[in-house]
Parts: structure tokens; sequence; C-alpha cells
């Protein structure tokens, strides 16, 4: 195996679909060990299956984010099976069709759990593995152009979820600066992606060619690109955030 990151352990977050599982593909190509987390165990262990046999090293774990304690335990995973974590990516999230006027709180709830405390909890977790070892570590939030401005009106409690993302983005680099980390934070903000978010969002099967028929969107692929740039960036260079949109994208 060669590559970038050869000798480095990446954990990703929500590897089960998407973003989360082209990124796993990008950085095992990359060479990185990868160990992986999302609920449904038979995509994780297809997906395992597929980097196995290309040469790659993985580890996979049930983990719902909701759960601490299983949060907590994929990075024993990471610590038993490749001795730590270089690398967190947190792509598990989902965005709910939930009007702030009308949507039941368990619909906010599940968002802000996911999206903000989950990858709040697999952040300081991460840190806490890094400095242990003292490695000088990276961390990436998948986060949204819904961190920068309010894309629909039923969308305003996703987009409060990655608004706290982008917050939690820089808070962490400004408290990794004050005591002179060489931990590193990043976001990448994408527009829309062709996944399975479209179909979780509205509950409905169709809104995926309704929501990327329309146009040609991003590719998952095109996503995992951008976090394997911003991890493979020299030492002295943290990106901050990277914003991509599909060409055709209007707001
Ligand atoms: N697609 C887009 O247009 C778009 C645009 C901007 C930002 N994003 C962000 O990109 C990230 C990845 O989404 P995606 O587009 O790749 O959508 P996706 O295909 O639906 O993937 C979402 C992933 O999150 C995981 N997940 C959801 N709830 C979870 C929970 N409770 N515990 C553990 N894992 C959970 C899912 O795994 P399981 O269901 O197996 O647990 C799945 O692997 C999200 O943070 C999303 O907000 C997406």
């Amino acid at each position: 195996m060669s590559g970038a990151l050869v000798g480095r352990t990446a954990v990703v977050t929500g590897a089960s679909s998407g973003i989360g599982a082209a990124t796993a593909r990008e950085l095992t190509r990359a060479g990185a060990a990868v160990v992986l987390g999302a609920r449904r165990m038979d995509r994780l262990e297809a997906l395992a299956a597929e980097l196995g046999g290309s040469g790659a090293a993985v580890a996979i774990a049930a983990t719902d984010m909701r759960r601490e304690a299983d949060v907590v335990g994929l990075f024993a995973l990471a610590r038993e099976r490749f001795g730590g974590v270089d690398v967190l990516v947190n792509a598990a999230g989902l965005g709910k069709r939930a009007p702030l006027g009308s949507a039941p709180t368990e619909l906010w709830r599940e968002m802000l759990e996911v999206n903000v405390l989950g990858l709040a909890i697999a952040t300081r977790e991460a840190i806490r593995d890094m400095e242990r070892r003292g490695a000088a570590g990276h961390i990436v939030h998948v986060s949204s152009m819904a961190a920068h401005r309010i894309p629909s009106p039923d969308a305003a409690m996703y987009a409060a979820t990655k608004f706290a993302v982008r917050a939690l983005t820089e808070g962490l680099r400004q408290e990794l600066r004050a005591r002179q980390s060489a931990i590193r934070v990043s976001a990448v903000s994408p527009g829309h992606v062709e996944t399975e978010f479209a179909e979780v969002f509205a509950g409905r099967p169709e809104a995926r060619t309704e929501t990327y028929g329309r146009f040609k969107v991003l590719e998952a692929g095109d996503i995992a690109a951008a976090i394997l740039w911003v991890v493979t960036r020299p030492p002295y260079a943290e990106v901050h955030d990277v914003l991509v949109r599909p060409t055709a994208q209007r707001n």
C-alpha cells in the first residue's frame, strides 16, 4: 500500500452511506487504515469486504451516534486494532423536514443529537486519544452550505445544527491554539450531493430524483476528494472550511 496516509488511522462516522462511505474509500486509497461506524452493519460489512479486497486495513462497529457508549467504543476499537486515531471524519448526520411551527420535538432532537452532540462527543474522544499519544491529528467536520445560510423555510432546525457545527469548528480551533496543540480542525461544507440525504430529509424515496434530478449535483466522491485534500496539507496549513456547491445550484 502506498499513499499520503500510509501508517495513519482514520475513524469515519456515517460510513454506511453517501459521503462517509466515499470518504472511507478515498482514505484507504491513500493508504490509511480505517475504523468505520454507523448503525447499519450490513452496509459496513459490505464496505469492509470491498476495501479489504483492495488490501486496506478496516475495522467496523455498530455505532448509533445518539448513544455515547457506542461512540466511545468506536475509539476503543481504533486503539485496540490500530493503536489510536490520527484523523477523524465526522460524516454521520441527517436532515429532516421539520418546520418550527409544527414539527414534533423528536425530529429536532434527532438532528441535534446526531449532528451536534454526537459530533462533539466523537471529537472529544479523538482529541483525548491524539493527545495521549502526542499525535498531530486532524478532525474534519462534514458541515453544510446550510451552516452559511438557511436553505429553505422547512430546514431551519437542520441549518441550526450546521450553524452549530460551524461554531464548534472555530471554537475548537481557538481551544487547540490556546494550548499550542498540533491538532488541526477543518470543516467541509457541501451544497447538494447525491446521497440518501434527500430521501431521509423528506421521508419519501421519490425525493431523491426530485432533489438531485433537476441539475447535475455533486457526487459523494467530490466531497471525499476535498476531505483527502484537507487532511494532506502540510502541518503548518490548517484549512478552515471548504464550501462546495454544484455549479448549477442557485441558492
Ligand atoms: N447530501 C447532501 O446534499 C449534503 C449536503 C450538505 C451536507 N451534508 C452532510 O453530509 C453528511 C453525510 O450525509 P450524506 O449526504 O452522506 O447522507 P446519507 O447518505 O444519508 O448518509 C448519512 C450517514 O449518517 C449516518 N447516520 C445517520 N444517523 C445516525 C445515527 N443516529 N447514528 C450513526 N450514524 C448515523 C448514516 O448511517 P446509518 O443510517 O447506517 O446509521 C449514514 O451513514 C451529513 O452530516 C449531512 O448533513 C449532506
